[in-house]
């Protein structure tokens, strides 16, 4: 009975000591080891784009938070600081796996337009706000669910970090649509 465990064990983990030789080679990877499923160029540079996307994401509300006026704008306001606050904590979670997986946070505002998947727009009135921040979380969500597909069994880490901020950008996208419907 426990040979057959051990030889399930030892099909699925692959043999102890080849492990640890590995595991002592090129430790300069740090998290990296030979097993890493995915192509990290490709992994590497989705995760520079959604992090280009939080940052316009977290103007865009800052802006939206620093002009709403008028007799809806008070709750309406609140709602844009929690959301460019939480785009903020997303921005620094794929920062962080970004180093973790042996690359750079590109954070150079030169082209951060460019590497962004949603629009910075400002919007004449509240209720262009509201719209343009709706768009812009719907491309956040039809962008990450992508990068979740493309991820899939092969960088497990990364994908449970995009799903995570996926279901928040879900929230953000129904508050937005609750606000335009109560305007
Ligand atoms: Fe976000
Ligand atoms: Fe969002």
């Amino acid at each position: 009975m426990t040979s057959v465990v051990a030889g399930k064990t030892a099909a699925i983990v692959s043999d102890i000591t080849a492990l640890r030789d590995r595991a002592r080679q090129h430790i300069e990877d740090g998290a990296v080891t030979p097993s890493y499923g995915a192509d990290r160029p490709t992994v590497l540079k989705l995760l520079n784009e959604a992090l280009a996307t939080e940052i316009v994401c977290v103007l865009r509300y800052k802006r939206h938070y620093f002009m709403a006026d008028g007799i809806h704008s008070e709750s309406v306001k609140e709602e844009f600081l929690q959301h460019a606050n939480e785009e903020q904590g997303h921005a620094d979670a794929i920062a962080a796996r970004i180093v973790q997986l042996g690359g750079e946070p590109n954070l150079n505002p030169e082209g951060i337009t460019t590497r962004s998947h949603a629009e910075y727009r400002e919007g004449a009135n509240l209720r262009d706000m509201i719209t343009e921040d709706l768009v812009a979380e719907r491309i956040a969500i039809e962008s990450y669910s992508q990068m979740i597909a493309y991820l899939g069994a092969h960088d497990p880490t990364t994908r449970k970090l995009l799903e995570g901020i996926l279901a928040v950008e879900e929230e953000h996208a129904e508050d937005m649509a609750t606000l335009l419907k109560s305007l």
